[in-house]
């Protein structure tokens, strides 16, 4: 594989890595992404994290990053796994005099957290990158509601070390943060495509928002699967076999990176 250039087949899926998709829809575009095992896990025994992508599946996930405006994880991911969300695994860009970019940096997708009552750390690697000028300055969304005694100073703590919050207009029934609110605010920010990039509760609530295609919340999905088995101890996103979530997407590509598959899915009504 040549991992100076982003995989054909996702170019040809999602656009050219130097120019992000920027859809003219009232929400951002989605492209909903995870690694999983053959056995449709995410992660290990109480979420331990696992490595299941190969070297070259990795390599395309960086380069994914590069084509959306934002990557969005939820705080259960931020807290287990501490993850950079950066293109650290991309080569040093070769110079193009055609394209100008000697020494351009690689797009990098700002980092967003779905975070209900900001139970972030401000000392996280997110946060810590963005105050060292090695990444962009996260945003974490938490709702507009709570009143924990301990929410003001939380949010204080936050905002002094450089995260930017955004409180969201409404919760669902159960607490978590709106989709559709979400996306609407983003937008309204100017994020015009997002990678989801997980955890497990997070792919739920979005498999759960594109139940019906009309009121889909998803754009594409990216699937790498391992060839590897984790057993019934790990954590997996789960949806009802049957239901609309599963004949709501149909496979587009299918493609062998390394040891990995990568399957591209759509929504059926596109
Ligand atoms: N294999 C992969 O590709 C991959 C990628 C990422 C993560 N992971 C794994 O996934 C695991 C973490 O998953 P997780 O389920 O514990 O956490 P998660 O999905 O990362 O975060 C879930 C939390 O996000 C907040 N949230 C707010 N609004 C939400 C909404 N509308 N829908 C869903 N969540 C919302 C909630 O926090 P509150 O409860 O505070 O409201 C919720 O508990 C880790 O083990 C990690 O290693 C795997």
């Amino acid at each position: 594989m040549d991992s100076s250039q982003p995989p054909p087949f996702l170019s040809s899926f999602l656009g050219r890595y130097d120019d992000p998709i920027h859809p003219s829809s009232s929400r951002p575009y989605v492209t909903l992404t995870f690694a999983q095992s053959i056995d449709a896990k995410i992660a290990g025994r109480k979420g331990k994290q696992l490595l299941l992508s190969g070297k070259e599946s990795m390599i395309m996930t960086h380069w994914m990053r590069t084509m959306h405006d934002a990557i969005m994880i939820g705080i259960g991911t931020a807290l287990n796994d501490d993850p950079q969300l950066n293109t650290r695994h991309l080569p040093p860009r070769p110079p193009n005099p055609a394209q100008n970019n000697h020494d351009k940096p690689y797009h990098l997708p700002r980092p967003l957290i779905l975070d209900t009552y900001l139970r972030c750390s401000p000392t996280c690697k997110l946060v810590r990158n963005y105050q060292q000028g090695l990444g962009r300055r996260p945003w974490i969304l938490c709702a507009d509601s709570i009143e924990a005694v301990d929410f003001r100073e939380r949010f204080d703590a936050l905002e002094k070390a450089g995260v930017r919050i955004v409180r969201i207009p409404g919760t669902t029934e159960d607490g978590q943060l709106s989709l559709p609110a979400v996306l609407k605010c983003l937008k309204e920010m100017g994020v015009c495509s997002i990678m989801v990039e997980g955890g497990a509760r997070v792919i739920r609530s979005f498999f759960s928002a594109s139940g019906s295609a009309s009121s889909g919340m998803v754009d594409s999905i990216i699937v790498t699967v391992a060839p590897m088995f984790v057993g019934d101890d790990g954590v997996g996103y789960s949806y009802e076999p049957g239901s609309d979530q599963v004949s709501g997407f149909k496979q587009v590509f299918t493609e062998v990176l390394g040891r990995d598959s990568i399957v591209g899915l759509v929504p059926v009504h596109v």
